[in-house]
């Protein structure tokens, strides 16, 4: 009962065998998928496959490294796909200061439009940020957006607690088992499971021990594996109550 909060399967790394592997995943205790949009064009595809596909739903919403061409009538477009009843969220959308392929004040701006979105249409939001952490979450606050999730989260075992008091969830991915995810596992230790939504983010993100190779949601096992060994409880009890918790914020019957 695995419930992959964030993935991309409309990324053309999936070109290839995509039908066959979505249709594998129930084999591997993969029940639900929230695939994320990223720019226009996936809002589009991603949408797609959660026509397509029972088990697989959809976010809408464009990534801080390709808003710097927005405009209006995109935002226009995005409120319109967003009333589709496989839409589950607004996102991914946030802040990304280390790779800056938007520039700053373009992603402050349009981060704080699609909040607004999310409002208006009261649909939770998916999270992205990075180098970002204090910002994002000001302008979260800002925006009196309420329900969300920080995917991939990489901040303080302090900030965690914040959003977890604001009543957001924290999305723990593949990079739980790298070598250097010391922060990351002293949030997992730090807050309740009750709190916690699992994801692959995949085709990035791959854990240990097939990091490197291309990810895809039957790898979550190892991250549940970590997150039990962590929290000293079985791996059952791990995917039941993340899948929980998503279904809850994604207000999935
Ligand atoms: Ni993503």
């Amino acid at each position: 009962m695995y419930f992959d909060s964030h993935a991309h399967y409309d990324d053309e790394r999936f070109e290839e065998d995509r039908e066959s592997l979505l249709e594998s995943l129930k084999e591997s205790g993969v029940d639900f998928v929230v695939n994320a949009a990223a720019d226009m064009s996936s809002c589009h595809t991603s949408l797609a496959l959660a026509e397509k596909y029972s088990f697989i739903y959809s976010s809408i919403g464009v990534h801080p490294h390709d808003v710097k061409d927005l405009t209006e009538a995109d935002l226009e477009e995005m409120k319109q796909l967003a009333a589709h009843k496989k839409v589950v969220a607004i996102g991914e959308i946030g802040l990304d200061y280390y790779y800056d392929n938007s520039p700053r004040e373009a992603q402050r701006t349009w981060f704080m439009k699609q909040l607004l979105l999310a409002k208006e249409l009261d649909l939770p939001v998916i999270i992205h940020s990075r180098e970002a952490s204090q910002e994002t979450f000001d302008l979260i606050v800002e925006s009196g957006v309420k329900e969300g999730v920080i995917h991939c989260f990489s901040g303080s075992y302090e900030l965690a607690k914040e959003y977890v008091k604001r009543g957001f969830y924290i999305g723990v991915g593949g990079s739980l088992t790298f070598k250097n995810a010391r922060k990351t596992v002293e949030v997992v230790e730090g807050i309740g499971l009750e709190h916690i939504l699992i994801e692959t983010d995949c085709p990035y993100l791959t854990p240990v021990p097939h990091r490197g190779k291309r990810n895809d949601s039957s790898y979550l096992k190892y991250i549940v594996q970590k997150i039990a060994e962590i929290k000293g409880v079985s791996e059952d009890e791990v995917a039941r109550i993340s899948c929980q918790n998503a279904k809850l914020l994604f207000r999935i019957g």
